[in-house]
């Protein structure tokens, strides 16, 4: 993360929420709302986080394509662009590493924003910050190793403890996920607008109705393979156990090898996504009820007043949005995993072992990870899902991250790091929904002209399928209203080539 430093001194950004860079932003005050003209239909997307900024853009293409004449406006309730996807500097200080709050990684099977920050010129960096993993039980630190978190699968010493059959079966289930997963993006792929029949087709109703313990060990996966190393992938990307969450997603917190992030913030890829569309973007405004309109239209109404379109593409999580829908359109309640992110710098290179009651010849791994095992088992449960260190933010200081369950204190922290604690930055999050199996899902088209992108997240939820299910949301709304994909009747161009990614090169 050294290098972070000086690229980030020249960027001319004063704080996180910044844009650098100018996007046709409204004035509020200033600018009056324009009337609704007839023959311009109209489009709204509903938040700036990783699903709307991406459907702005697959409307950008399609316009660029095939010149539909559409306006679209985007409305985003906070200040900044790039929603559960956004950064923080230690301090405060702009000439110190930024630092991911929310979404952290993507792989290389994820082709939109892997294609994105390619053609955005943004600049890609390895994930593998320090190298180390550990986890522990509550009370006892069951599995350390020295290479990174993406390397254990070839690590001697899981071959030792966890045999040959168990790592290899669960790499198996997890390559063949991914395989599937990668049909998304060919000129073939499936559109859906159910949930259900999507899942069916990629052949993965066994996997989203069976949670990941059951199916693992339905394969053969030894018990002790997944409550370990399993359970700990699970806990860190989504905040449950092995046994709660579907194995779909199991699979998906199991596939980072090859972890990436974007030098300086992932949300910066949801910027260029508004800036290589021709959105009107509205920021620090609140949409707050939609009501049917004449002609089978949509009313939106916002701090904006109210406005007239076409079709209206909901790109937030609905029960977190405190939107009015017409009592017709029904969306099933769905939890979302509350997780408290502590974020804060030390002088210590790594937790002393006596905050753990470990012997003081025990070197502490930068990424603690944890299972529930020992807390199934009648012990005490983690106070966290992770600690994990990301990096000097200069000599002699690292920046650390927890997830956990309920805010972790400052008295708590001083305890476990002797009390070498800088700066400290809490952020409370609705970070993922509660993933129990299933074979149901929200349905992706509410309404006639109303589409549901995060119908798509108790199925997966990364920023990466959101901009495929606002892909296919997009596709379906221009199919609809203009006769047109994003593709066009006769999509073509090289789709045999290994680099295709439908949306993009059609
Ligand atoms: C701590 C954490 C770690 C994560 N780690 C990863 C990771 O490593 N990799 C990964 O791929 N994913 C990760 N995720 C998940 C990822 O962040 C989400 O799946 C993805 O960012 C969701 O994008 P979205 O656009 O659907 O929703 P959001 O990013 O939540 O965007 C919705 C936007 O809508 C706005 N909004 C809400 N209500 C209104 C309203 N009434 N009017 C106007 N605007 C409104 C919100 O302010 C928000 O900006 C993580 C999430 C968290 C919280
Ligand atoms: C608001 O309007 C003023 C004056 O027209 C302009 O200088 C400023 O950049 C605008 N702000 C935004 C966020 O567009
Ligand atoms: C949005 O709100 C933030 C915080 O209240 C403020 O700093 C910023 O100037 C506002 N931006 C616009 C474009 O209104
Ligand atoms: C910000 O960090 C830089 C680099 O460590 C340091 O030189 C500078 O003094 C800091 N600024 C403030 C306001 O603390
Ligand atoms: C990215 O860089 C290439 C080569 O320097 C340039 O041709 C292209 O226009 C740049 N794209 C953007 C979006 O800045
Ligand atoms: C989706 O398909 C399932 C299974 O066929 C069905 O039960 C459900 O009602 C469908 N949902 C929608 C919105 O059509």
């Amino acid at each position: 993360m050294r290098f972070l430093h000086g690229f980030l001194a020249i960027l001319p950004v004063s704080s996180s929420f910044q844009l650098p860079f100018k996007v046709p932003f409204f004035n509020s005050s200033q600018q009056p709302l324009r009337p609704a003209v007839a023959s311009k239909p109209r489009i709204a997307i509903i938040g700036a986080g990783a699903g709307g900024t991406s459907a702005a853009f697959w409307i950008a293409k399609a316009q660029e394509r095939f010149g539909i004449d559409v306006e679209v406006d985007l409305y985003e309730k906070e200040s900044y662009i790039g929603g559960r996807s956004t950064t923080v500097y230690p301090y405060e200080n702009t000439s110190l590493p930024a630092t991911e709050l929310g979404a952290s990684i993507f792989v290389k099977a994820n082709k939109n924003l892997w294609r994105a920050v390619d053609e955005f010129n943004l600049t890609r960096r390895d994930f593998r910050d320090e190298k180390g993993l550990g986890i522990w039980d509550g009370e006892k630190l069951l599995f350390t190793t020295s290479g990174g978190w993406w390397s254990w699968w070839d690590s001697a010493k899981a071959l030792f403890r966890y045999g040959f059959q168990s790592p290899r079966r669960t790499q198996t289930f997890v390559s063949e996920m991914i395989s599937q997963f990668l049909t998304l993006y060919s000129a073939e792929t499936p559109k859906w607008d159910n949930i259900t029949h999507l899942s069916s087709s990629l052949g993965w109703s066994e996997l989203v109705s069976q949670s990941t313990s059951e199916y693992l060990k339905a394969e053969g996966v030894s018990n002790q393979f997944i409550s370990e190393l399993v359970e700990a992938s699970t806990r860190v990307n989504y905040g449950q156990n092995a046994d709660e969450i579907h194995a779909l997603e199991g699979a998906c917190s199991l596939a980072p090898t090859g972890a990436s992030a974007v030098e300086g913030g992932n949300f910066q890829i949801f910027e260029q996504f508004l800036k290589h569309s021709r959105a009107n973007v509205y920021i620090n405004t609140s949409v707050n009820s939609i009501s049917p309109a004449a002609s089978g239209q949509w009313s939106l109404d916002s701090d904006r007043g109210s406005e007239t379109y076409r079709a209206i593409i909901l790109a937030a999580p609905w029960h977190s949005t405190n939107i009015e829908l017409p009592v017709s359109v029904r969306i099933s309640p769905q939890p979302y995993v509350h997780l408290h992110v502590t974020l804060f710098t030390t002088t210590l290179p790594s937790i002393p072992p006596q905050s753990f009651s470990l012997p003081a010849s025990t070197k502490i791994p930068p990424m603690l990870l944890t299972t529930f095992e020992g807390a199934r088992n009648g012990g005490p449960e983690p106070e966290f899902n992770s600690i994990s260190y990301h990096g000097l933010i200069r000599d002699g200081e690292w920046v650390v991250k927890i997830f956990s369950k309920a805010r972790i204190s400052d008295k708590w922290l001083s305890k476990m790091f002797d009390g070498e604690i800088g700066w400290v930055h809490r952020k409370e999050w609705d970070a993922y929904p509660v993933l129990p199996p299933t074979s149901s899902f929200p349905d992706v088209t509410l309404a006639h002209g109303l589409y549901y992108v995060n119908s798509f997240e108790p199925f997966i939820s990364t920023m990466e399928t959101e901009t495929l299910s606002s892909r296919n949301v997009v596709d379906t709304l221009l199919k609809e209203f203009f006769q047109s994909g994003i593709c066009g009747p006769d999509a073509i161009t090289d789709k045999d080539s290994e680099d295709y990614v439908y949306g993009w090169d059609c």
